[in-house]
């Protein structure tokens, strides 16, 4: 077995994780290596914190990694049982991979869906554009760009799925609370995610969820299932009238192409019960993350002024003064590439990839018990001084002068995988490299920023918190100021 910390009888090396237990790993593969092992309650954790040794663990030994440790609050309302996250790697898992692949983001569906995304980035232009001549103090006058940046990417999550706005910039507009709610209910899931669960490190406690937390999830799973719920048998009565020629359904989005394949193949991996579990499933792993990578580059680009200028020049250097950012535009605007991905590497908004060993499994001639959790520490390898210089800093030249192949395949250079590698790596790669260039793109493009209250620059709080995914600890608030020149 892999070197590691002492570990106490019973408790194993629980109080050695903290708040943050991406950099407390970190600290202690300085001391214990690249592969440790940790015990926490009856739990056996293998910890990677090496891009050597994840190549060997993510190629070589995809398929006996390829499964995930199960968390305990995934069990609220079956979920895991039919989760594309939570499945192990079998047909099921396959037939929602191949549905998502083909249905949402083929490179045919993103470029059909193309329009869809640049329309919700003008309603956030629009509002932001509203915003800058409201108020007069700057309290008033300050934007959560976490919350706008949220609502632009669920809309359009949301209109690609099922053609409709799930919240509004100015609130009110929607009378279903659970829309205004949504943010709240998806960071309280990713929240106890998070969490330490004594039930996942003593399973006989599985019962008693002493900390309640499954049953919190039950009830947020719920209120978003029901959700889904409602629209899908709008959806169903919709089409039913349309084929009996009362109404014109309009609607080109995956729910209809799901229907129809629901018509012609209702099985047991692919019937209603699981298509509501995979809305489920790209909602909470789509929202938080790439609003956090948006919000996370635009809070660096205002703590590095000479970056925010570079980028700022490109773009306009790229599309002129009276553009707006197009995804066309993404693959000519390097520099903001280059943001993109010194942001991921310093705030890769999923620190630790979750995986678990099939059976036994030797690796850098060690041990890997069968059954045991595999993690590897991304956040690690992003901080790590023998691979990045000056690590803690946000260097986006780094990644315009560095000869590793940085595209994000995930199979080449394990220095930077944010989106994990082999059979459990992310799905929605393609849809994220145009939506977070396309949004902050905009952002800097339509918009000068200053910080709330004046503050300068080094002043701004860069802290983090952590809940499965790793986000702002405070929000970013930011004035925007329309452009004069
Ligand atoms: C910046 C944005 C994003 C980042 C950095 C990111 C990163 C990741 C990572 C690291 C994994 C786990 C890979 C592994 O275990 O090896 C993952 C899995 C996943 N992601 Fe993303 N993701 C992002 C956006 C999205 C979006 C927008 C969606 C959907 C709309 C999505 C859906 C999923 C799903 C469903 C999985 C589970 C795949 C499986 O287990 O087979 N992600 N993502």
């Amino acid at each position: 077995m892999p070197p590691g910390p002492y570990p106490y009888p019973i408790i194993g090396n629980i109080l050695e994780l903290g708040h943050k237990p991406y950099e407390s790993l970190f600290h202690l593969s300085k001391k214990h290596g690249p592969i440790m092992t940790l015990k926490f309650g009856s739990l056996t954790s293998i910890v990677i914190s090496s891009p050597e040794i994840a190549k060997e663990a993510l190629t070589k030994h995809d398929l006996a990694f390829s499964n995930r440790q199960v968390l305990d609050i995934t069990r609220a309302l079956d979920h895991h049982r039919v989760s594309m996250v939570w499945s192990p790697v079998c047909d099921h898992w396959r037939t929602l991979r191949k549905l998502c692949s083909t249905h949402i983001f083929s490179p045919q569906k993103l470029e059909s869906t193309s329009k869809l995304r640049h329309k919700k980035v003008q309603e956030l232009v629009n509002f932001v554009g509203t915003w800058c001549s409201k108020g007069s103090s700057d309290e008033e006058e300050a934007i959560d760009i976490g919350k706008v940046v949220f609502i632009t990417i669920m809309n359009s999550l949301s209109n690609t799925l099922f053609s409709m706005d799930f919240a509004h910039y100015y609130g009110g507009a929607s009378d279903d609370e659970i829309q205004h709610d949504f943010k709240e209910i998806i960071e309280g899931i990713l929240d106890d995610a998070g969490q330490i669960n004594l039930v996942d490190l003593f399973p006989v406690l599985g019962f008693l969820d002493p900390q309640g937390l499954r049953g919190r999830c039950e009830d947020s799973f719920k209120r978003l299932l029901e959700l889904f719920d409602d629209i899908f048998d709008e959806r169903v009565r919709m089409k039913a009238s349309s084929e009996k020629g009362f109404e014109r359904t309009t609607c080109c989005d995956v729910l209809d192409s799901f229907l129809d394949l629901l018509k012609e193949n209702n099985s047991q991996d692919l019937n209603r019960h699981c298509l509501l579990h995979l809305f489920l499933d790209l909602f909470i792993a789509g929202l938080e993350t790439t609003t956090s990578t948006v919000e996370w580059a635009m809070a660096e680009l205002m703590h590095n002024p000479n970056e925010m200028k570079k980028a700022k020049e490109e773009l306009l250097q790229i599309l002129g003064r009276d553009e707006n950012p197009k995804e066309s535009d993404i693959s000519k605007l390097h520099y903001l590439e280059a943001i993109i991905k010194e942001t991921l590497r310093l705030h890769s908004p999923i620190p630790i990839l979750f995986h678990k060993s099939k059976f036994d499994v030797e690796i850098n001639g060690f041990k890997v018990p069968k059954d045991a959790e595999v993690l590897v520490n991304l956040w690690a390898i992003g901080r790590d001084s023998s691979i990045w210089s000056d690590p803690n800093s946000f260097v986006p030249e780094r990644f315009q002068e560095c000869k590793m192949d940085t595209n994000n395949k995930g199979n080449n250079n394990f220095e930077f995988i944010p989106f994990g590698s082999g059979r459990r790596m992310c799905p929605a790669i393609s849809l994220v490299h145009r939506i977070v260039p396309l949004i902050l793109a905009t952002l800097l493009h339509c918009f000068d920023w200053k910080i709330v209250d004046d503050k300068k620059p080094q002043e701004l709080d860069m802290s983090e918190e952590y809940g499965l995914t790793v986000r702002r600890a405070q929000p970013l608030l930011l004035v925007p100021i329309i452009q004069t020149d």
